[in-house]
Protein backbone atom coordinates (compact mmCIF):
# COMPACT_ATOMS: atom_id res chain seq x y z
CA UNK A 1 0.00 0.00 0.00
CA UNK A 2 2.76 1.96 1.00
CA UNK A 3 4.34 1.36 -2.20
CA UNK A 4 1.33 1.90 -4.52
CA UNK A 5 1.15 5.25 -2.58
CA UNK A 6 4.59 6.37 -2.74
CA UNK A 7 4.27 5.04 -6.54
CA UNK A 8 1.11 7.12 -7.16
CA UNK A 9 2.91 10.32 -5.69
CA UNK A 10 5.47 10.25 -7.84
CA UNK A 11 3.62 10.00 -11.12
CA UNK A 12 1.59 13.21 -9.89
CA UNK A 13 4.22 15.13 -8.95
CA UNK A 14 5.46 15.63 -12.22
CA UNK A 15 9.07 14.80 -11.19
CA UNK A 16 9.69 12.13 -13.40
CA UNK A 17 11.20 13.57 -16.60
CA UNK A 18 9.52 12.79 -19.96
CA UNK A 19 11.96 15.74 -22.08
CA UNK A 20 13.09 14.34 -25.04
CA UNK A 21 16.65 15.24 -24.14
CA UNK A 22 16.88 13.25 -21.02
CA UNK A 23 16.75 9.53 -21.55
CA UNK A 24 14.90 7.28 -19.29
CA UNK A 25 16.56 5.44 -15.99
CA UNK A 26 17.73 2.21 -17.01
CA UNK A 27 15.39 0.34 -15.40
CA UNK A 28 12.62 2.35 -16.90
CA UNK A 29 14.45 2.09 -20.92
CA UNK A 30 14.74 -1.54 -20.01
CA UNK A 31 11.09 -1.97 -19.21
CA UNK A 32 9.42 -0.07 -21.79
CA UNK A 33 12.05 -1.66 -24.55
CA UNK A 34 10.36 -4.91 -23.34
CA UNK A 35 6.64 -3.95 -23.00
CA UNK A 36 7.31 -2.72 -27.15
CA UNK A 37 9.16 -5.93 -28.18
CA UNK A 38 7.00 -8.34 -26.54
CA UNK A 39 3.70 -6.39 -28.22
CA UNK A 40 5.37 -6.53 -31.16
CA UNK A 41 5.63 -10.25 -31.27
CA UNK A 42 2.26 -10.97 -29.91
CA UNK A 43 0.50 -8.54 -32.49
CA UNK A 44 2.67 -9.09 -35.54
CA UNK A 45 0.92 -13.15 -34.67
CA UNK A 46 -1.84 -12.05 -36.70
CA UNK A 47 0.13 -10.80 -39.71
CA UNK A 48 -0.81 -13.22 -42.58
CA UNK A 49 2.14 -15.04 -44.02
CA UNK A 50 4.15 -12.70 -46.98
CA UNK A 51 2.66 -12.94 -50.05
CA UNK A 52 4.81 -13.64 -52.80
CA UNK A 53 7.19 -10.92 -53.58
CA UNK A 54 6.72 -8.70 -56.54
CA UNK A 55 10.18 -8.75 -59.03
CA UNK A 56 10.77 -5.08 -58.46
CA UNK A 57 9.45 -4.95 -54.21
CA UNK A 58 12.45 -3.87 -52.30
CA UNK A 59 13.30 -1.15 -55.20
CA UNK A 60 9.77 0.37 -54.28
CA UNK A 61 10.33 -0.12 -51.08
CA UNK A 62 13.82 1.60 -50.97
CA UNK A 63 12.96 4.32 -53.20
CA UNK A 64 10.50 4.94 -50.07
CA UNK A 65 12.47 4.33 -47.25
CA UNK A 66 14.97 7.16 -48.72
CA UNK A 67 12.18 9.60 -48.83
CA UNK A 68 10.02 8.83 -45.79
CA UNK A 69 12.19 6.55 -43.08
CA UNK A 70 16.06 7.56 -43.80
CA UNK A 71 15.38 10.85 -42.00
CA UNK A 72 15.06 9.23 -39.08
CA UNK A 73 16.83 6.15 -39.60
CA UNK A 74 20.01 6.69 -41.65
CA UNK A 75 21.21 4.68 -44.26
CA UNK A 76 23.68 2.83 -45.11
CA UNK A 77 27.14 4.20 -45.46
CA UNK A 78 25.46 7.65 -44.14
CA UNK A 79 25.87 8.49 -40.53
CA UNK A 80 23.04 9.30 -38.60
CA UNK A 81 20.81 12.91 -39.09
CA UNK A 82 20.74 15.58 -36.69
CA UNK A 83 16.90 14.77 -35.91
CA UNK A 84 17.87 10.96 -35.64
CA UNK A 85 20.36 12.03 -32.59
CA UNK A 86 18.08 14.36 -31.28
CA UNK A 87 15.20 12.27 -30.83
CA UNK A 88 14.56 10.01 -27.78
CA UNK A 89 14.34 6.95 -28.00
CA UNK A 90 16.85 7.50 -30.76
CA UNK A 91 15.73 5.80 -33.99
CA UNK A 92 17.62 2.64 -34.35
CA UNK A 93 20.07 2.71 -37.18
CA UNK A 94 18.80 -0.45 -39.37
CA UNK A 95 22.47 -1.99 -39.18
CA UNK A 96 22.27 -3.17 -35.58
CA UNK A 97 18.53 -4.05 -34.81
CA UNK A 98 16.56 -4.69 -37.80
CA UNK A 99 17.60 -8.05 -38.34
CA UNK A 100 16.65 -9.51 -35.26
CA UNK A 101 12.80 -8.96 -36.60
CA UNK A 102 11.08 -11.75 -38.68
CA UNK A 103 9.25 -9.88 -42.11
CA UNK A 104 5.76 -10.48 -40.18
CA UNK A 105 7.11 -8.23 -37.48
CA UNK A 106 8.37 -6.14 -39.82
CA UNK A 107 5.51 -5.80 -41.61
CA UNK A 108 3.50 -5.27 -38.21
CA UNK A 109 5.99 -2.29 -36.75
CA UNK A 110 5.71 -0.17 -40.29
CA UNK A 111 2.45 -0.61 -40.72
CA UNK A 112 1.55 0.26 -37.39
CA UNK A 113 4.39 2.38 -35.79
CA UNK A 114 4.81 2.75 -32.35
CA UNK A 115 3.40 4.88 -29.74
CA UNK A 116 5.25 7.32 -27.62
CA UNK A 117 8.61 7.18 -29.86
CA UNK A 118 7.33 8.97 -33.04
CA UNK A 119 7.81 5.99 -34.99
CA UNK A 120 4.61 6.82 -37.14
CA UNK A 121 2.27 4.24 -38.70
CA UNK A 122 1.47 3.63 -42.63
CA UNK A 123 -0.44 6.82 -43.83
CA UNK A 124 -3.08 5.02 -45.74
CA UNK A 125 -4.38 2.35 -43.08
CA UNK A 126 -6.77 1.05 -45.89
CA UNK A 127 -3.92 0.37 -47.94
CA UNK A 128 -1.74 -2.52 -45.70
CA UNK A 129 -0.93 -3.99 -48.49
CA UNK A 130 1.53 -1.57 -49.54
CA UNK A 131 3.85 -2.29 -46.70
CA UNK A 132 5.04 -5.17 -48.05
CA UNK A 133 7.36 -4.02 -50.51
CA UNK A 134 8.96 -2.16 -47.38
CA UNK A 135 9.68 -5.18 -45.81
CA UNK A 136 11.14 -6.25 -48.80
CA UNK A 137 13.48 -3.62 -48.58
CA UNK A 138 14.40 -3.92 -45.07
CA UNK A 139 14.97 -7.47 -45.19
CA UNK A 140 17.39 -7.13 -47.56
CA UNK A 141 19.54 -3.81 -46.43
CA UNK A 142 22.35 -5.59 -44.75
CA UNK A 143 23.56 -6.56 -48.04
CA UNK A 144 23.61 -3.05 -49.45
CA UNK A 145 26.91 -1.01 -49.15
CA UNK A 146 26.55 3.06 -49.49
CA UNK A 147 26.87 2.56 -53.40
CA UNK A 148 24.40 -0.67 -53.82
CA UNK A 149 22.00 1.54 -51.79
CA UNK A 150 21.97 4.77 -53.48
CA UNK A 151 21.79 2.32 -57.38
CA UNK A 152 18.05 1.11 -55.61
CA UNK A 153 17.08 3.84 -53.99
CA UNK A 154 17.62 5.69 -57.18
CA UNK A 155 19.81 8.52 -56.31
CA UNK A 156 23.00 7.61 -57.70
CA UNK A 157 23.46 10.26 -59.71
CA UNK A 158 20.31 13.04 -58.08
CA UNK A 159 20.98 13.76 -54.46
CA UNK A 160 18.81 12.70 -51.41
CA UNK A 161 16.15 15.18 -52.22
CA UNK A 162 14.04 15.02 -49.40
CA UNK A 163 12.26 18.74 -49.15
CA UNK A 164 10.12 17.87 -52.58
CA UNK A 165 7.84 21.00 -51.87
CA UNK A 166 10.96 23.36 -52.60
CA UNK A 167 12.69 22.16 -55.77
CA UNK A 168 12.44 23.23 -59.33
CA UNK A 169 10.01 21.09 -61.79
CA UNK A 170 13.75 19.56 -62.75
CA UNK A 171 14.24 18.39 -59.49
CA UNK A 172 11.12 17.19 -58.78
CA UNK A 173 10.95 15.34 -61.83
CA UNK A 174 14.01 13.76 -60.87
CA UNK A 175 12.24 12.07 -57.64
CA UNK A 176 8.89 11.18 -59.34
CA UNK A 177 11.84 9.59 -61.76
CA UNK A 178 12.89 7.60 -59.10
CA UNK A 179 9.56 5.27 -59.42
CA UNK A 180 7.85 6.20 -62.93
CA UNK A 181 10.92 6.70 -64.97
CA UNK A 182 11.34 10.65 -66.79
CA UNK A 183 9.48 11.77 -68.63
CA UNK A 184 9.38 9.84 -72.05
CA UNK A 185 10.56 6.27 -70.40
CA UNK A 186 9.31 3.06 -68.96
CA UNK A 187 8.35 2.82 -65.26
CA UNK A 188 11.73 0.85 -64.01
CA UNK A 189 9.26 -0.74 -61.36
CA UNK A 190 6.34 -3.02 -62.97
CA UNK A 191 4.27 -2.16 -59.58
CA UNK A 192 4.15 1.12 -60.48
CA UNK A 193 2.13 2.47 -63.11
CA UNK A 194 2.91 4.70 -66.31
CA UNK A 195 2.60 8.13 -66.33
CA UNK A 196 4.63 8.91 -69.72
CA UNK A 197 1.75 9.20 -72.44
CA UNK A 198 -1.15 9.01 -69.58
CA UNK A 199 -3.90 11.56 -70.09
CA UNK A 200 -3.22 14.78 -68.88
CA UNK A 201 -6.36 15.45 -66.96
CA UNK A 202 -6.08 12.34 -65.53
CA UNK A 203 -2.92 12.46 -64.13
CA UNK A 204 -3.71 16.14 -62.73
CA UNK A 205 -6.53 14.64 -60.47
CA UNK A 206 -4.91 11.63 -59.60
CA UNK A 207 -1.86 13.58 -57.90
CA UNK A 208 -5.15 16.05 -55.83
CA UNK A 209 -7.17 12.53 -55.20
CA UNK A 210 -3.76 11.40 -53.19
CA UNK A 211 -3.16 14.96 -51.95
CA UNK A 212 -6.37 15.39 -50.56
CA UNK A 213 -6.89 11.93 -48.99
CA UNK A 214 -9.54 10.56 -51.30
CA UNK A 215 -7.15 8.06 -53.46
CA UNK A 216 -5.09 5.82 -50.82
CA UNK A 217 -1.49 5.72 -50.85
CA UNK A 218 1.18 5.49 -48.60
CA UNK A 219 3.41 6.13 -51.40
CA UNK A 220 2.01 8.69 -53.27
CA UNK A 221 0.20 10.81 -50.04
CA UNK A 222 3.50 11.52 -48.75
CA UNK A 223 4.56 12.71 -52.16
CA UNK A 224 1.06 14.35 -53.20
CA UNK A 225 0.90 16.51 -50.16
CA UNK A 226 3.93 18.53 -50.75
CA UNK A 227 2.65 19.84 -54.41
CA UNK A 228 0.82 22.91 -54.83
CA UNK A 229 -1.59 22.65 -57.33
CA UNK A 230 0.73 24.85 -60.06
CA UNK A 231 3.24 21.77 -59.11
CA UNK A 232 0.74 19.36 -60.25
CA UNK A 233 -0.16 20.56 -63.23
CA UNK A 234 3.19 21.19 -64.62
CA UNK A 235 4.39 17.63 -63.57
CA UNK A 236 0.72 15.83 -64.80
CA UNK A 237 1.62 18.38 -68.61
CA UNK A 238 5.40 17.05 -68.62
CA UNK A 239 4.49 13.27 -68.77
CA UNK A 240 1.19 13.63 -70.47
CA UNK A 241 3.19 15.73 -73.38
CA UNK A 242 6.05 12.76 -73.73
CA UNK A 243 5.41 10.08 -76.35
CA UNK A 244 4.39 6.69 -74.50
CA UNK A 245 7.97 4.51 -74.83
CA UNK A 246 7.30 1.50 -77.37
CA UNK A 247 5.47 -1.65 -76.70
CA UNK A 248 7.22 -4.48 -75.28
CA UNK A 249 6.66 -7.95 -77.07
CA UNK A 250 4.24 -10.42 -75.89
CA UNK A 251 6.41 -12.59 -73.46
CA UNK A 252 5.08 -15.89 -72.90
CA UNK A 253 1.91 -16.10 -71.53
CA UNK A 254 -0.35 -18.62 -72.38
CA UNK A 255 -2.46 -18.10 -75.32
CA UNK A 256 -5.42 -18.79 -74.16
CA UNK A 257 -5.33 -16.10 -71.26
CA UNK A 258 -4.55 -13.34 -73.72
CA UNK A 259 -7.34 -14.21 -76.28
CA UNK A 260 -9.43 -14.57 -72.69
CA UNK A 261 -8.09 -11.01 -71.94
CA UNK A 262 -8.31 -9.58 -75.43
CA UNK A 263 -12.22 -10.89 -75.05
CA UNK A 264 -12.60 -8.92 -72.28
CA UNK A 265 -10.83 -5.70 -73.04
CA UNK A 266 -12.15 -5.28 -76.64
CA UNK A 267 -15.84 -6.97 -75.95
CA UNK A 268 -16.71 -7.40 -72.10
CA UNK A 269 -18.78 -10.09 -70.99
CA UNK A 270 -22.28 -9.52 -71.80
CA UNK A 271 -23.14 -12.78 -70.26
CA UNK A 272 -22.34 -10.70 -66.34
CA UNK A 273 -23.11 -7.27 -67.61
CA UNK A 274 -19.03 -6.80 -68.08
CA UNK A 275 -19.10 -4.12 -70.89
CA UNK A 276 -15.93 -3.82 -72.99
CA UNK A 277 -13.18 -2.14 -71.03
CA UNK A 278 -11.82 -0.20 -74.25
CA UNK A 279 -15.55 1.44 -74.18
CA UNK A 280 -14.89 4.28 -71.91
CA UNK A 281 -10.61 3.91 -71.57
CA UNK A 282 -9.87 5.74 -75.13
CA UNK A 283 -9.50 9.02 -75.34
CA UNK A 284 -12.89 10.05 -77.24
CA UNK A 285 -14.90 9.14 -74.56
CA UNK A 286 -13.68 10.81 -71.62
CA UNK A 287 -10.13 12.55 -71.26
CA UNK A 288 -10.24 12.32 -67.83
CA UNK A 289 -10.73 8.27 -67.82
CA UNK A 290 -7.10 6.87 -67.58
CA UNK A 291 -5.67 4.98 -71.05
CA UNK A 292 -5.03 1.45 -69.64
CA UNK A 293 -3.06 0.06 -72.66
CA UNK A 294 0.37 0.88 -71.21
CA UNK A 295 -0.26 -0.19 -67.83
CA UNK A 296 1.61 -3.33 -66.98
CA UNK A 297 -0.37 -6.69 -65.43
CA UNK A 298 0.73 -6.41 -61.81
CA UNK A 299 -0.16 -2.63 -61.85
CA UNK A 300 -3.41 -2.94 -63.81
CA UNK A 301 -4.79 -6.44 -61.15
CA UNK A 302 -3.85 -4.55 -58.31
CA UNK A 303 -6.00 -1.97 -58.79
CA UNK A 304 -8.86 -3.93 -60.33
CA UNK A 305 -8.75 -5.79 -57.15
CA UNK A 306 -8.82 -2.26 -54.72
CA UNK A 307 -11.73 -1.37 -57.12
CA UNK A 308 -13.46 -4.42 -56.29
CA UNK A 309 -12.88 -4.22 -52.33
CA UNK A 310 -14.38 -0.86 -52.17
CA UNK A 311 -10.76 0.67 -51.62
CA UNK A 312 -10.22 3.12 -54.71
CA UNK A 313 -14.03 4.29 -54.72
CA UNK A 314 -13.85 7.91 -53.22
CA UNK A 315 -12.85 9.34 -56.18
CA UNK A 316 -14.70 11.50 -58.45
CA UNK A 317 -15.09 8.47 -61.37
CA UNK A 318 -14.22 5.80 -58.98
CA UNK A 319 -17.83 4.43 -58.55
CA UNK A 320 -18.28 4.08 -61.94
CA UNK A 321 -15.18 1.52 -62.89
CA UNK A 322 -15.65 -0.03 -58.87
CA UNK A 323 -19.76 -1.21 -60.94
CA UNK A 324 -17.49 -2.69 -63.33
CA UNK A 325 -14.75 -4.54 -60.85
CA UNK A 326 -17.97 -5.98 -58.72
CA UNK A 327 -18.54 -8.33 -61.73
CA UNK A 328 -14.75 -9.52 -62.34
CA UNK A 329 -14.01 -12.89 -60.93
CA UNK A 330 -10.36 -13.70 -60.25
CA UNK A 331 -9.54 -15.40 -63.25
CA UNK A 332 -11.15 -12.52 -65.34
CA UNK A 333 -8.61 -10.18 -63.88
CA UNK A 334 -5.94 -12.19 -64.45
CA UNK A 335 -6.56 -12.68 -68.40
CA UNK A 336 -7.65 -8.59 -68.35
CA UNK A 337 -4.17 -8.29 -66.62
CA UNK A 338 -2.04 -10.36 -68.79
CA UNK A 339 -3.89 -8.87 -72.23
CA UNK A 340 -2.90 -5.07 -70.92
CA UNK A 341 0.02 -5.83 -69.89
CA UNK A 342 1.27 -7.75 -72.84
CA UNK A 343 1.14 -4.25 -74.78
CA UNK A 344 3.08 -2.30 -72.09
CA UNK A 345 6.26 -0.57 -73.03
CA UNK A 346 9.15 -2.76 -72.04
CA UNK A 347 10.21 -2.49 -68.79
CA UNK A 348 13.98 -0.49 -68.69
CA UNK A 349 16.67 -3.00 -66.68
C1 LIG B 1 9.88 10.67 -37.26
C2 LIG B 1 10.93 9.68 -37.21
C3 LIG B 1 10.65 8.31 -37.81
C4 LIG B 1 10.27 8.04 -39.10
C5 LIG B 1 9.90 9.00 -40.22
C6 LIG B 1 10.26 6.59 -39.21
N1 LIG B 1 10.64 6.03 -38.01
FE1 LIG B 1 10.86 4.04 -37.64
N2 LIG B 1 11.26 4.41 -35.69
C7 LIG B 1 11.40 5.67 -35.14
C8 LIG B 1 11.73 5.54 -33.73
C9 LIG B 1 11.93 6.67 -32.76
C10 LIG B 1 11.80 4.15 -33.46
C11 LIG B 1 12.23 3.49 -32.16
C12 LIG B 1 11.15 3.06 -31.31
C13 LIG B 1 11.75 2.55 -29.98
O1 LIG B 1 12.94 2.28 -29.90
O2 LIG B 1 10.98 2.39 -29.07
C14 LIG B 1 11.50 3.47 -34.73
C15 LIG B 1 11.48 2.11 -34.87
C16 LIG B 1 11.39 1.45 -36.09
C17 LIG B 1 11.53 0.03 -36.28
C18 LIG B 1 11.81 -1.00 -35.18
C19 LIG B 1 13.31 -1.14 -35.11
C20 LIG B 1 13.80 -1.97 -33.97
O3 LIG B 1 14.95 -2.38 -34.07
O4 LIG B 1 13.07 -2.20 -33.02
C21 LIG B 1 11.39 -0.22 -37.62
C22 LIG B 1 11.49 -1.55 -38.34
C23 LIG B 1 11.15 1.06 -38.27
N3 LIG B 1 11.14 2.04 -37.31
C24 LIG B 1 10.96 1.23 -39.64
C25 LIG B 1 10.63 2.44 -40.23
C26 LIG B 1 10.32 2.57 -41.64
C27 LIG B 1 10.37 1.46 -42.67
C28 LIG B 1 10.01 3.88 -41.84
C29 LIG B 1 9.54 4.54 -43.13
C30 LIG B 1 8.35 3.96 -43.74
C31 LIG B 1 10.15 4.56 -40.56
N4 LIG B 1 10.53 3.65 -39.62
C32 LIG B 1 9.95 5.91 -40.38
C33 LIG B 1 11.26 6.87 -35.81
C34 LIG B 1 10.88 7.03 -37.13
C1 LIG C 1 8.31 5.75 -54.03
C2 LIG C 1 7.89 5.59 -55.40
C3 LIG C 1 7.13 6.73 -56.07
C4 LIG C 1 7.57 8.01 -56.30
C5 LIG C 1 8.90 8.64 -55.90
C6 LIG C 1 6.51 8.66 -57.02
N1 LIG C 1 5.46 7.80 -57.21
FE1 LIG C 1 3.71 8.21 -58.16
N2 LIG C 1 3.04 6.32 -57.75
C7 LIG C 1 3.73 5.36 -57.04
C8 LIG C 1 2.88 4.21 -56.82
C9 LIG C 1 3.26 2.94 -56.09
C10 LIG C 1 1.63 4.51 -57.41
C11 LIG C 1 0.35 3.68 -57.39
C12 LIG C 1 -0.35 3.97 -56.06
C13 LIG C 1 -1.75 3.43 -55.94
O1 LIG C 1 -1.92 2.24 -55.69
O2 LIG C 1 -2.69 4.23 -56.09
C14 LIG C 1 1.77 5.84 -58.00
C15 LIG C 1 0.76 6.51 -58.70
C16 LIG C 1 0.90 7.76 -59.26
C17 LIG C 1 -0.12 8.39 -60.06
C18 LIG C 1 -1.45 7.79 -60.48
C19 LIG C 1 -1.23 7.09 -61.82
C20 LIG C 1 -2.37 6.26 -62.29
O3 LIG C 1 -2.23 5.62 -63.34
O4 LIG C 1 -3.41 6.22 -61.63
C21 LIG C 1 0.37 9.63 -60.41
C22 LIG C 1 -0.33 10.69 -61.25
C23 LIG C 1 1.69 9.75 -59.84
N3 LIG C 1 1.99 8.60 -59.14
C24 LIG C 1 2.51 10.86 -59.99
C25 LIG C 1 3.76 10.99 -59.38
C26 LIG C 1 4.57 12.20 -59.48
C27 LIG C 1 4.19 13.43 -60.27
C28 LIG C 1 5.70 11.96 -58.75
C29 LIG C 1 6.85 12.93 -58.44
C30 LIG C 1 6.47 14.19 -57.86
C31 LIG C 1 5.60 10.62 -58.21
N4 LIG C 1 4.41 10.06 -58.63
C32 LIG C 1 6.56 9.99 -57.43
C33 LIG C 1 5.04 5.45 -56.61
C34 LIG C 1 5.80 6.60 -56.64
C1 LIG D 1 -18.07 2.71 -67.81
C2 LIG D 1 -16.72 3.13 -68.12
C3 LIG D 1 -15.61 2.12 -67.78
C4 LIG D 1 -15.52 0.81 -68.18
C5 LIG D 1 -16.49 -0.01 -69.01
C6 LIG D 1 -14.25 0.34 -67.64
N1 LIG D 1 -13.61 1.34 -66.97
FE1 LIG D 1 -11.83 1.21 -66.03
N2 LIG D 1 -12.01 3.10 -65.31
C7 LIG D 1 -13.05 3.95 -65.61
C8 LIG D 1 -12.84 5.21 -64.95
C9 LIG D 1 -13.75 6.41 -65.01
C10 LIG D 1 -11.63 5.07 -64.22
C11 LIG D 1 -10.96 6.14 -63.33
C12 LIG D 1 -11.37 5.95 -61.89
C13 LIG D 1 -10.68 6.93 -60.96
O1 LIG D 1 -10.16 7.93 -61.43
O2 LIG D 1 -10.63 6.66 -59.76
C14 LIG D 1 -11.13 3.74 -64.49
C15 LIG D 1 -9.94 3.25 -63.99
C16 LIG D 1 -9.40 2.03 -64.36
C17 LIG D 1 -8.09 1.57 -63.98
C18 LIG D 1 -7.06 2.33 -63.14
C19 LIG D 1 -6.09 2.99 -64.08
C20 LIG D 1 -4.93 3.66 -63.42
O3 LIG D 1 -4.10 4.23 -64.14
O4 LIG D 1 -4.83 3.63 -62.19
C21 LIG D 1 -7.91 0.33 -64.52
C22 LIG D 1 -6.69 -0.57 -64.40
C23 LIG D 1 -9.12 0.02 -65.26
N3 LIG D 1 -10.00 1.08 -65.14
C24 LIG D 1 -9.31 -1.15 -65.97
C25 LIG D 1 -10.49 -1.47 -66.59
C26 LIG D 1 -10.75 -2.76 -67.17
C27 LIG D 1 -9.78 -3.92 -67.18
C28 LIG D 1 -12.02 -2.73 -67.68
C29 LIG D 1 -12.78 -3.82 -68.38
C30 LIG D 1 -13.00 -5.01 -67.61
C31 LIG D 1 -12.54 -1.39 -67.44
N4 LIG D 1 -11.59 -0.66 -66.78
C32 LIG D 1 -13.77 -0.94 -67.83
C33 LIG D 1 -14.12 3.68 -66.45
C34 LIG D 1 -14.42 2.45 -67.01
Amino acid sequence: MLALTAGALFVLSGLYNVSASREHLDVTTWLLDLVRRQSIRTYSLDVGQPPPEAPDAARLGAVHYELGCAACHGAPGRPPSALQAAMLPSPPSFAESVFRWSPRQLYWIVRNGQKYTGMPAWIAPGRADEVWPVVAFLGRMRDLDAHAYKELAGIARGRPAFGLGFGTLRERLEVCARCHGAPGAASPIGIVPQLSGQSRAYLERALHDYADGRRPSGYMQLIAAMLDDEEMRALAAAYAEAAAPPRAQVQDIPAELLQRGEVIAREGLPAKGVPACLNCHVDARNPAFPRILGLSSPYVEQQLRLFRGGKRNATTFGPIMQAVALRLEDGDIAAVGAYLGSLAPRIAP
